[in-house]
């Protein structure tokens, strides 16, 4: 059998809009409050996308951002993964049309996998197979979703949670990039909990019309107690899988899905790990999805917080139900 290639981590980047959309903002048209949104959420604010911009200015900033960051040219990539499930269009792949606004000519392989807050991870999972099996060199993973597309503006009980944002990675061989070793990856999903989290109408097997319009169901409906449940558990399991067997003193971040401040909290109190250990920028961005591990990451990347030989602990949860998490060595 073909021995892997261990897959390493060779840039980093982020891109977020600019339009700045306070907690106040939604107390102006809506029955809610800033002090009930940052008490509930940890979030006071969040960036959504301006009329004249699409999701995949996002992928595309975040992915410049990488790509330069890896000191290798847009055309070097080999495949492109973006997990999103609100790229531009229905159809085709928010990869497909990303590659073409990269400028990259190459013909390379362009894909979307659809998982939803795990959508990055699960890219991720996807990009480091094709470099650990010799296949490719460069891979381009983004992770990105425009959530303020896809709320119901008019619902507090989700329009206050979700922002729009971007982040990317290359992955090189480690032998090349000589940084951020993915050392292990999970992925899981429970199909049965995708009612939990659901665009109820205006997909295949209910076609869009006037009807669905009128009562909105074709954006994003949430039953956000059994989504807290499964979250702040699937958290638990998660750090503990990634940590099991590891020296605790290697820990040097923990970087998870940005979805409520109290669920880290907890989860992280439940397993004894420092506050000072657990990366956090939810108050600034709120839950942006696929990108909300991959922004998190570039920021701390791009602040200098990672020491070598420490472990960077990914993990996130969404619709489907899915999760995700992996172990980094930094
Ligand atoms: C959404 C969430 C913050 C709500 O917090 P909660 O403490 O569970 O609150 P509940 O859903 O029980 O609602 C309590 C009350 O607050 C109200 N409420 C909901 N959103 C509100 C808002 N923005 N402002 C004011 N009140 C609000 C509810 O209508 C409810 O009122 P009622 O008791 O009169 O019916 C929380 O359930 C959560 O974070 N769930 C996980 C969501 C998530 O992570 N989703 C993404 C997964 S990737």
């Amino acid at each position: 059998m073909k021995q892997l290639i261990p897959a390493g981590v060779a840039g980093i980047g982020h891109w977020v809009p600019s339009q700045v959309i306070t907690n106040q903002w939604f107390a102006k048209y809506l029955d809610t409050s800033d002090e009930w949104i940052t008490k509930r959420t940890g979030i006071a604010e969040r960036r959504w996308l301006t009329d004249d911009e699409v999701p995949t200015d996002m992928f595309k900033g975040a992915s410049e951002m990488a790509i330069k960051d890896a000191g290798i040219d847009a055309n070097d990539i080999d495949m492109i993964v973006v997990g999103s499930v609100s790229g531009d269009y229905t159809a085709p792949s928010a990869a497909c049309i990303l590659q073409d606004r990269l400028g990259i000519t190459n013909d390379c392989g362009a894909f979307d996998v659809a998982a939803a807050c795990s959508g990055f991870m699960y890219a991720l999972a996807v990009g480091t197979q094709f470099v650990e099996t010799g296949k490719y060199k460069n891979v381009l993973v983004v992770g990105g979703d425009a959530m303020s597309r896809m709320i119901n503006k008019e619902d507090r009980s989700t329009a206050v949670l979700f922002g729009d944002a971007s982040g990317a990675m290359v992955l090189q061989p480690h032998s090349v990039c000589k940084r951020g070793l993915i050392e292990d990856i999970t992925i899981g999903a429970q199909g049965a909990g995708a009612k939990y989290i659901i665009r109820k109408r205006g997909g295949g097997a209910d076609p869009i019309s006037h009807e669905i319009l009128d009562e909105k169901s074709h954006f994003i409906f949430m039953d956000g107690r059994p989504v807290y449940r499964f979250a702040a558990t699937k958290m638990i399991w998660l750090l503990d899988w990634a940590m099991t067997g590891q020296d605790p003193a290697k820990l040097g971040w923990m970087i998870p899905h940005q979805m409520n401040r109290r669920i880290l909290e907890q989860a992280t109190a439940h397993l004894g790990i420092p506050p000072h250990k657990v990366l956090h920028n939810i108050a600034k961005y709120g839950n942006t999805s696929s990108a909300s591990v991959p922004l998190l990451l570039s920021e701390g990347y791009h602040k200098g917080l990672f020491e070598k030989d420490k472990y960077l602990v990914l993990g996130a949860f969404g619709a489907g139900l899915t999760w995700s998490g992996a172990r980094i060595l930094w």
